[in-house]
């Protein structure tokens, strides 16, 4: 009794009730609200697997900190998530570092091999080969998710790389129960993948029948290859024995990634970009992505309008969003490509003065065609099915962390005798002016194909501060929506104080400048779409949902976490709470 008064009189001293589910009389849980948060004491893991989320939550029960918990989850989702968890793509890690109090930015995004060419998915009439730029061996950017980890681990994690490996190990070599999810992802998925022998192998029975949900799948070749790379460091994929089978995959059916790509591939330590929003700070993924530059963009547009009184759901709000998200698009499609190899106006695009520019040219009564916008004109003056994680250690680390294949399944094809998947991220470059990719995305010269460049990316992991505390870490899957996913998530915290699972169960909206199309999920009101209808929105309403939150919170004393209900098997799960999965003494240590 005694800590839970002292827990509460700490936790009404805190300015950040808005993230969490604190009421204003202190209290933990506000039981007027429709959903809560998981709330721990020592840590929270969030994730789209309730497995890898335990053996997240598990290794912070350990003393591990959150970056050993994130490298042991994502190399779990690997396992657990073979559409998306993956160590044949790359992705984005936020990380927050209690000590130093700065926020690195890891990019290990796949970069295009040494031999790739900008025209190299057009036919012979100039045309897009979708075929080849979505799921041959050619869509295959060199996979930097190895590396990164082994960055992260190095450089900010306590622990061995084999220990944070060897959950994983266990799980590909032991198997683990078939869930409904995975059962039917892969029914569905089964004429793509059961194209490719390596895939059959790896994700259906010998016979090729579908695993049911409640049995049990076991990855040996996958087991294999984490072996390598627990023992042998990232050299095993890079050089050594998964290298070699890389690159006979390549040889047989004519890839672009050879010893030299594999070699030479590293990832990148970036500065994070910063923004702000009504008293919060904001961290996130410089390019090559494009999340975080855009949800900043957004954020300072919307700076000029009174959102909170809009409320949440109304025609106003999502007006202003869709005309937000329709100038951020634009912008996006000109001016957004990998730093290394395009001078990105980043500065110009975040600036609180560009915002407030563009909010000038909104009009609340009426939807502007996409038509009437083109990306902005930067001054002459200036200088210049994926998957999402959030963890925070009992320390005051976090981690933010989104990666893919790009598809899910990436171009569905599994590396022979080495159990994994292959990403086709190639299709985020823009292989031809004007012709949009899988996303819909369209793209100019500073994210056309060039040998050793990353495509552009949206995925959008970021940490939001107060006060220069982290309170609230969260990212998404979801191509373009993933940046529209993240910016409602923001609002709905920040504008309309929701506590992070009412914030992530609100629905959502997306624009992305061209289809010019605004898409809601289901869950507004017929009002407020006949008064869009009336601005001249062109709306559709049966498009499939947008992104899957994975979010942590903390006011500094508890930890609250969301999982998306968007998709199954998702879980939050805290680190005091993971070593007693039962909740009846005796609870077992981990
Ligand atoms: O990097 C990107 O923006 C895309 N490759 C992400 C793909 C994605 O989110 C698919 N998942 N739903």
């Amino acid at each position: 009794m005694k800590v839970l008064s002292f827990v509460l009189s700490f936790v009404l001293l805190l300015p950040l009730a808005q993230v969490n589910a604190q009421t204003d009389d202190g209290a933990i849980i506000n039981y007027g609200e429709q959903h809560h948060p998981v709330i721990d004491a020592d840590g929270m893991v969030a994730s789209q697997n309730e497995i890898a989320s335990r053996v997240g939550a598990m290794i912070l029960a350990k003393g591990g900190n959150a970056v050993d918990a994130a490298v042991a989850v994502a190399f779990s989702l690997a396992v657990t998530t073979p559409r998306a968890g993956n160590i044949g793509g790359g992705g984005f890690m936020l990380v927050y570092l209690a000590d130093s109090k700065q926020t690195v930015a890891i990019d290990y995004r796949e970069k295009a091999p040494p031999a790739a060419t900008r025209d190299m998915f057009l036919d012979a009439d100039g045309n897009v080969d979708d075929e080849r730029a979505r799921f041959s061996l050619l869509s295959s950017g060199v996979p930097g998710t190895v590396a990164g980890l082994h960055l992260a681990l190095t450089k900010y994690g306590t622990m061995r790389w084999s220990d944070v490996i060897a959950p994983a190990i266990k799980l590909a070599d032991d198997g683990i129960i078939v869930m409904y999810d995975m059962a039917e992802n892969l029914r569905m998925k089964r004429d793509r993948l059961t194209l490719n022998d390596a895939a059959r192998k790896a994700f259906y029975k010998e016979n090729g029948d579908l695993y049911q949900a409640g049995e049990l799948i076991k990855q040996k070749d996958l087991a294999w290859t984490l072996k390598q790379i627990a023992k042998n460091g990232p050299d095993a994929f890079y050089r050594g024995a998964v290298a070699k089978k890389i690159i006979a995959e390549m040889e047989r059916g004519g890839g672009l990634i050879d010893a030299e790509a594999l070699a030479a591939y590293k990832p990148v330590e970036r500065m994070a970009v910063h923004g702000s929003y009504r008293g919060f700070d904001i961290a996130a993924m410089p390019p090559s992505s494009s999340g975080g530059i855009h949800v900043i963009q957004m954020l300072n547009i919307m700076e000029n309008f009174p959102v909170s009184r809009f409320g949440s759901g109304s025609a106003d709000y999502v007006h202003l969003l869709t005309e937000v998200q329709r100038l951020a698009f634009a912008d996006r499609s000109k001016h957004l490509g990998d730093l290394d190899y395009y001078k990105v106006p980043m500065q110009w695009l975040t600036s609180k003065e560009y915002g407030k520019q563009l909010a000038a040219g909104i009009d609340m009564q009426k939807a502007r065609p996409s038509s009437d916008v083109a990306p902005g004109v930067e001054p002459m003056h200036e200088s210049p099915d994926t998957t999402h994680f959030s963890i925070m250690d009992g320390k005051g680390n976090v981690v933010s962390n989104t990666f893919t294949l790009n598809f899910s399944y990436g171009n569905h094809i599994v590396v022979p005798g080495a159990g994994f998947l292959l990403n086709n991220e190639m299709d985020d470059f823009v292989s031809a002016p004007g012709v949009p990719n899988a996303f819909g995305m369209l793209g100019d010269v500073a994210n056309e194909i060039e040998p050793g460049k990353r495509p552009l990316s949206s995925m959008t992991p970021v940490i939001v501060f107060k006060d220069g505390a982290p309170v609230l870490a969260t990212g998404s899957p979801g191509g373009s929506r993933i940046i529209t996913a993240v910016l409602q998530m923001l609002v709905n915290v920040i504008d309309f104080h929701m506590n992070i699972a009412d914030a992530t169960d609100a629905p959502r909206m997306h624009h992305q400048w061209y289809p010019d199309k605004l898409y809601l999920e289901p869950g507004f009101s017929p009002d407020t779409i006949n008064i869009l209808r009336a601005r001249g929105h062109d709306i559709e309403t049966d498009n499939w949902a947008v992104g899957s939150l994975q979010s942590v919170a903390t006011d500094g004393v508890l930890y609250f976490g969301a999982s998306d209900p968007r998709r199954p098997s998702a879980a939050a799960v805290g680190a005091k709470e993971v070593t007693c999965p039962l909740k009846v003494p005796p609870c077992a240590t981990p």
